[in-house]
């Protein structure tokens, strides 16, 4: 039988989310201060050993492989890397390679990543108003997005839109964000805010939004029927009987999805997160650069981390520091 990585609530951990980079072209308000500094070169794992780890998680039972950052089609060359990991979807080892991206690189990548198996992406996007859209990237340009998502769906890749919801920012946009999905044949996720960031700057630009707010304004103008499709993640879907379109819920901080968790999350340094709301971690990076011929160590630290793995998250705003951020960025552990 093949290895499989199960952990002490013998829940399998067969889907691996990377961060291939802490950077990004864009400084949304909710991820990132404006003054960001970033990893030093020689922190990070280099692509051949972004390469050397995802392929031990795959050997011990990964099959499904989420490539995140920071913005990953920033990072330089990752495209060889993509390239790379194609082979595990070949084998049959891998039954996925995705990612999540903001869009901006889209029209430069999308063929590439198509061509490197790579059949689906998320792109994040929060609002169709190029001013709102300034206002809440702070660097970013929603057209140079939008025509990365045309060269996407050019390249034959399906996209899903992944938007925050906020409060005072893209409340009104409900339908309209709506129905330019159903147009374009894309899903749409909304994700409930969580308290990272520059949580002051969010304050000005919009506020908390409950999803189930979210959920009963849609259910106004259109019938939902629930999907019983999980993902193992925080996410719930619903399907918009008159678009077909699946509109999903990713709310992190109501504990109601670690029991099925089947994730682990890997840093751009090599720390193994066990769980997105606990400190905890696996230094992978030493035992990966301590052994440059065997794997072995490795994958005894991968096994040992998994069985740290905790039952389940305490997301709690009395962990924020003073001035209202989680002291890890989303753009450090990768969403
Ligand atoms: N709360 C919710 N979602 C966030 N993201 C980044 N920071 C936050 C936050 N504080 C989202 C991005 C993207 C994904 C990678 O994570 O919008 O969709
Ligand atoms: Fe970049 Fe995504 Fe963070 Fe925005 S949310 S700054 S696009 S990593």
């Amino acid at each position: 039988m093949a290895p499989s990585l199960v952990d002490p609530f013998e829940r399998t951990v067969n889907y691996l989310r990377l961060s291939v980079t802490d950077r990004c072209d864009f400084r949304c308000v909710y991820c990132m201060s404006e003054n960001m500094s970033f990893l030093p070169k020689k922190d990070l794992l280099t692509l051949e050993e972004l390469d050397r780890m995802c392929s031990a998680f795959i050997g011990q039972g990964v099959r499904k492989l989420r490539i995140t950052g920071g913005e990953p089609l920033v990072r330089r060359n990752i495209m060889s890397f993509f390239d790379a990991m194609k082979r595990h979807l070949d084998s049959g080892a891998l039954d996925e390679l995705t990612l999540t991206t903001n869009g901006s690189q889209l029209g430069r990548f999308a063929g590439d990543l198509f061509a490197a198996g790579v059949r689906r992406v998320n792109v994040s996007l929060d609002t169709l108003d190029d001013e709102k859209f300034a206002r809440v990237t702070r660097w970013g340009r929603l057209a140079q997005v939008i025509k990365g998502i045309d060269a996407a769906q050019a390249a034959g890749l399906r996209v899903k839109i992944n938007a925050v919801a906020l409060k005072g920012f893209n409340e009104d946009e409900l339908f309209t964000l709506t129905q330019w999905c159903a147009s374009r044949d894309m899903d749409l996720t909304w994700i409930e805010v969580m308290p990272m960031g520059d949580m002051g700057a969010l304050d000005r630009v919009g506020q908390y939004w409950a999803l189930s707010d979210v959920r009963a304004k849609l259910a106004e103008h259109y019938q939902l029927q629930d999907l019983a499709e999980r993902t193992g993640g925080p996410a719930r879907y619903v399907q918009l009987v008159e678009t077909g379109q699946k509109i999903g819920f990713i709310t992190p901080l109501t504990h109601n999805f670690c029991e099925s968790c089947n994730r682990v999350r890997l840093t751009c340094t090599g720390e193994l997160y066990m769980c997105l709301g606990q400190e905890d971690r696996a230094d992978l990076m030493r035992p990966l650069r301590a052994h440059p011929d065997s794997d072995a160590p490795l994958i005894e630290a991968i096994h040992t981390a998994i069985g740290r793995k905790p039952k389940g998250h305490d997301f709690d705003y009395s962990r924020q520091q003073a001035s209202g951020q989680m002291t890890r960025h989303m753009s450090h552990t990768g969403g």
